[in-house]
């Protein structure tokens, strides 16, 4: 953890920031644009966000990119993001690592097309020992599909006899999330005023500190980034517990 700012001793950095990047179509359809021209600039505000977090010494940003309910949209809005996933993927890849970003994804890549899989792949194993910020990528991902799973294995460890059920705990489940190993998110937050999950870690936000914001996603910069976490500094963080 870091100190935002020197007159500030006690503000402390969220570790872990997690996105609902929300708002890409009301942002183009206000211009009377096409949505894809909201995606396009959101990527740009990913860039920036990346960009923000390393210089403000965050720990772990999740962006939620696609969901497991996204493919509902028309297929030509699917391909679009798709396709900005791959653009993202070769554009930025060199630019991640060569800053020490270690890049990994969340999500069931089954039924994403071969070639995105592949470059998911390649940007997880060669930054996969970069130290610096932790960018973990949803797509495809869905909370409670990532719960299910997570029983699903624990139940398997439980009928071949590895597991006895009384020693399942939430360390077990935290351990067989998509998650494993990551802190969960200190700060949540959602842009474009909507105020739900939308099926984004369902597990690990229970005592994320939740954000919405009212900007709408291509308009996210580092000032909106820095507004959040003002606001998470205000919070008081009981866990369960009196105020200390
Ligand atoms: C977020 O923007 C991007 C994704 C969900 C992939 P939306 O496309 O949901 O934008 P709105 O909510 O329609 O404005
Ligand atoms: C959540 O946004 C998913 C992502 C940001 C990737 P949606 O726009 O899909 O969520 P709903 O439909 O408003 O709940
Ligand atoms: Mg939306």
């Amino acid at each position: 953890m870091q100190k935002l700012s020197p007159d500030n001793a006690v503000a402390q950095v969220p570790t872990h920031v997690a996105i609902i990047m929300d708002g890409n179509g009301r942002w183009a359809k206000a211009r009377g644009l096409p949505r894809v021209a909201g995606h396009q600039r959101g990527a740009e505000s990913v860039r920036k966000t990346v960009k923000a977090c390393r210089e403000l010494g965050i720990g772990y940003l999740t962006l939620y990119a696609f969901s497991s309910e996204n493919w509902k949209r028309p297929a030509e809005e699917v391909g679009d993001l798709m396709q900005l996933l791959r653009v993202y993927l070769r554009k930025e890849l060199n630019e991640l690592h060569a800053n020490n970003v270690r890049v990994q994804f969340i999500g069931d890549r089954a039924r994403l097309a071969k070639d995105i899989t592949e470059l998911i792949e390649h940007a997880e194993g060669k930054t996969r020992a970069n130290t610096g910020l932790c960018l973990i990528i949803a797509v495809n991902y869905g909370g409670q599909a990532e719960i299910v799973n997570a029983c699903r294995r624990i139940a398997i460890m439980v009928k071949e006899g590895d597991l006895g059920l009384d020693e399942i705990s939430e360390e077990t489940v935290a351990a067989n999330m998509e998650t494993a190993g990551l802190p969960d998110p200190d700060l949540l937050i959602r842009t474009s005023g909507e105020q739900r999950l939308s099926n984004f870690l369902l597990w690990q936000s229970a005592y994320s500190e939740l954000v919405f914001m009212d900007i709408l996603w291509p308009d996210f910069s580092k000032k909106s980034l820095l507004e959040a976490i003002e606001e998470y500094q205000r919070r008081d963080r009981r866990y369960g517990a009196t105020s200390g």
